[in-house]
């Protein structure tokens, strides 16, 4: 692990009623009080951001919503837009799943431009990444990877900036919900890869300051072998995230 905090988040993604999300919320929180080492976060359903907040209250949980829209505002049905997150209180906004990306079409270029809309308003995003199994086996990572990179991170590259805050999730497709973790050395081949990327794109102490997160099938009897590497610094979980009882022993991983 390095120096950097380590940054737990919880994507509950299209689950969850509204009473279940504020018990949950509220049993995260009692459970973590006092847990100064690490950030803990947790991406909601739409209709309960405001309040998991309110829930929240003074506890340090921060919140994400799972999407949003890159515009203000206006005739766009179906869609969030940031200041409307901002108000319902979240801090940050998940940016690229792999389940946006294949499902609802997401390309590299929309994400880039929610990223830098997310930064306009205040947001900070968590930008996902990752290799599906026939890419994997093709040895294609590294150039899907670095491809994914290029595109979503577009305006910071011509900028040749990138704020440090910045979240990266390194989740490989074919561990998302299937029970199949990467292994703390392949999680940790990509990471370093991203790294070195974003080495060669900003100042070293923003490459060095980014966090990046490795999602896929994290569990609490996973969670320390993986963030023991050098450049994993936190997780971004899924199934595991919907109960205390799974998602407090990850966020707990140094105890
Ligand atoms: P999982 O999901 O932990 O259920 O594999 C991770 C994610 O999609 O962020």
């Amino acid at each position: 692990m390095s120096q950097r905090k380590p940054f737990i988040a919880g994507n509950w993604k299209m689950n969850l009623t509204l009473r279940e999300s504020v018990d949950l919320v509220r049993a995260i929180a009692e459970q973590t009080r006092g847990l100064e080492s690490v950030e803990v976060l947790v991406a909601p359903p739409y209709t309960s951001l405001p309040r998991v907040k309110e829930a929240i209250g003074k506890d340090g949980i921060l919140l994400a919503a799972q999407n949003m829209h890159w515009e203000e505002g206006g005739a766009y049905t179906g869609e969030v837009a940031p200041p409307m997150l901002v108000e319902a209180g979240c801090t940050h906004v998940i940016l690229g799943h792999s389940e946006r990306r294949s499902l609802f079409g997401e390309t590299d270029d929309m994400i880039d431009r929610k990223a830098e809309s997310a930064y306009k308003h205040g947001l900070t995003p968590i930008i996902c990444i990752g290799e599906t199994l026939e890419e994997r086996e093709q040895d294609r990572t590294a150039e899907v990877i670095e491809g994914q990179l290029r595109g979503s991170l577009k305006h910071f590259r011509d900028k040749k900036d990138l704020p440090k805050t910045t979240l990266l999730a390194y989740e490989p497709v074919w561990a998302i919900g299937t029970g199949r973790t990467a292994t703390p050395e392949q999680a940790q081949e990509v990471h370093r890869q991203i790294r070195q990327w974003l080495t060669a794109q900003f100042e070293s102490a923003t490459a060095n300051a980014v966090r990046i997160l490795y999602g896929g099938s994290v569990k609490p009897d996973n969670v320390k072998e993986l963030m023991a590497m050098p450049d994993v610094d936190g997780a971004l979980v899924g199934g595991a995230s919907l109960k205390a009882s799974s998602f407090v022993p990850i966020v707990r991983f140094e105890s």
